[in-house]
This record gives C-alpha cells, sequence and structure tokens, in this order.
C-alpha cells in the first residue's frame, strides 16, 4: 500500500474487491496529471480571462464561433499530445477484472479512458475529437490539428459544424445518462474521482448507489459537496490512489 491514509484505503480495496458491480463517474481531475488543465482550478495561458461557462456555452458559440473553435482546437491539440495516466490505467484494468459489473461514465471530454484501454463507458458530455454538423447532424472525427481549419464544414453538406461536446444549458445525450444512471443505481460500490462535483445531473450519480444501500468512495484532494455523504474519502490524486486500491488481487 501507498502511503496513502491506510484505514480508508484498505477498505475502499476490500469493497471494490469484493463487488460485482462497480460504477466509476470521473472529471477533470483524472486527467490533471496528463498534462490536461481542469475547469474550475486557475486556468492557465490565453484563457485566464475566460471562465469556461463563457467559452462552453450556446451563446458564447453564436455570439462568436470562431473563438469557441480556437478554445476547442486549443484543447484538441491538448489532448493529442496528453497520454494516459496511471489513475486512467488502473481504471481500464478495474474494468479488465470486474468486466460485465463495470461501468466508467466520464465528464471528460478527451478521450483518454478509450485509450487507456476501457470499453464500458459512456461520455456524459461528448468528445472534443469529434463535430457535429448544424446542418444535417452527421458526426463527424476531426481531422489532425494541423489540418484542422476552424469552424470546419460537413463534408456531406456544407454547413458549419460544431464542437462534439455538451455545453452549458444543453442536455446529456440521454442513452449515455440513462446507463449510467441505471449503473450507478445497481453498484454496490460508486467511485467518484477527480470531479467538483458541481455540474448535475453528473454530480449526483453517487448518490443513487448510497439510496440503494451500496457505497460510495471518492478520490480528490480537495472537498467538494460530494464529500460528506462519501462512505470513504481518499484525499490524494487519481494516480496515486487508483493503483494503490487494485494492489494484490487476487
Ligand atoms: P473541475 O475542474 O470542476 O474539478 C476538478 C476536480 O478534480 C477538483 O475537485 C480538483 O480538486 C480535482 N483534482 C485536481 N487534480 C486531481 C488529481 N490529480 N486527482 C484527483 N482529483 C483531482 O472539473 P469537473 O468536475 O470535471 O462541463 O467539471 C465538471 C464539468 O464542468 C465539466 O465536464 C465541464 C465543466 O464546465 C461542461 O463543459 C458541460
Amino acid at each position: 500500500m501507498t502511503d496513502l491514509p491506510a484505514p480508508e484505503i484498505e477498505e475502499a480495496h476490500n469493497w471494490l474487491h469484493a463487488a460485482e458491480r462497480v460504477a466509476v463517474l470521473t472529471g477533470a481531475g483524472v486527467s490533471a496529471e496528463s498534462g490536461i488543465p481542469t475547469f474550475r482550478e486557475a486556468q492557465t495561458g490565453h484563457w485566464a480571462r475566460f471562465k469556461p461557462e463563457d467559452l462552453a456555452s450556446p451563446d458564447a458559440y453564436q455570439r462568436d464561433p470562431e473563438m469557441v473553435w480556437a478554445w476547442y482546437a486549443g484543447r484538441y491539440r491538448d489532448v493529442l499530445a496528453a497520454q494516459p495516466n496511471p489513475g486512467h490505467l488502473a481504471l481500464a484494468e478495474l474494468e479488465h477484472r470486474k468486466a460485465g459489473g463495470f461501468l466508467l461514465a466520464t465528464q471528460n471530454v478527451d478521450g483518454l479512458h478509450q485509450r487507456a484501454g476501457n470499453r464500458r463507458t459512456v461520455e456524459l458530455h461528448g468528445n472534443l475529437t469529434h463535430a457535429r454538423c448544424e446542418g444535417c447532424h452527421h458526426l463527424r472525427p476531426l481531422p489532425p490539428p494541423d489540418e484542422l481549419s476552424v469552424p470546419p464544414l460537413c463534408p456531406d453538406c456544407g454547413a458549419r459544424m460544431r464542437p462534439n461536446v455538451v455545453w452549458f444549458g444543453e442536455y446529456l445525450p440521454t442513452v449515455a445518462l440513462a446507463r449510467a444512471q441505471a449503473a450507478f443505481a445497481s453498484a454496490q460500490v460508486a467511485l467518484v474521482i477527480g470531479t467538483s462535483s458541481v455540474v448535475e445531473p453528473a454530480a449526483s450519480l453517487g448518490l443513487l448507489t448510497l439510496e440503494n444501500g451500496g457505497r460510495l468512495i471518492e478520490v480528490n484532494p480537495d472537498e467538494t459537496p460530494l464529500s460528506a455523504w462519501a462512505s470513504v474519502r481518499l484525499p490524494a490524486s487519481a494516480s496515486q490512489v487508483l493503483p494503490a486500491l487494485l494492489e494484490g488481487w487476487a
């Protein structure tokens, strides 16, 4: 075990090991150690003067699509340059061990869970490696960053394409949300990692597990509104905690 709070790690480790059904929710904190900035911590560089809500919204996009696309094009480049970290890899290993009893719901749009090997995933807020046509609504993968001109135009109908992400005030993909809610409602253990737990409906998923008699493990160096509900809080980084939770599994 690492130098984490041993009793809590031991407890969380044993719950996870014994559980048949595990539901995981991740936020930007799980990708922080891959070098991808989170949202509500200080924004770095050129975007320091903007709030994410002023960029990731339909109003911002209608007002200035070029600026919104410039922000996403920068994040797209960062994402492709990033690598999954030990936290991502541990979650792929957890899926391998739990198989059908596992679902990972992520608020992240960086695709790093899939690149780490997770397949039983739902992307609650979309994925910024794709764009959706505003005319025919076709979904298309973006070209490599060096070939991306923004805003991209639909190869099918020529209309402008928007980032394939959920913006403030927009609905989440219904099937993804329904799958996540069902998984958390039936899970014996919910593992909530690297999210400030302030954006609904993702923030309440862990409570569904508690309501049905399951346990909630929170992995976050900082306290969040969810912390008071957690069966166990592990106040450390994802890449430190998650591998420790899988240590010694037969
Ligand atoms: P936030 O930036 O709001 O929160 C990131 C959380 O991760 C914070 O609580 C940090 O303390 C924690 N954290 C930082 N480094 C960590 C690490 N190494 N290991 C574990 N935790 C760490 O990001 P989200 O909660 O993901 O929505 O934000 C939720 C949504 O709000 C996003 O999906 C996005 C944003 O606006 C939309 O764009 C619709």
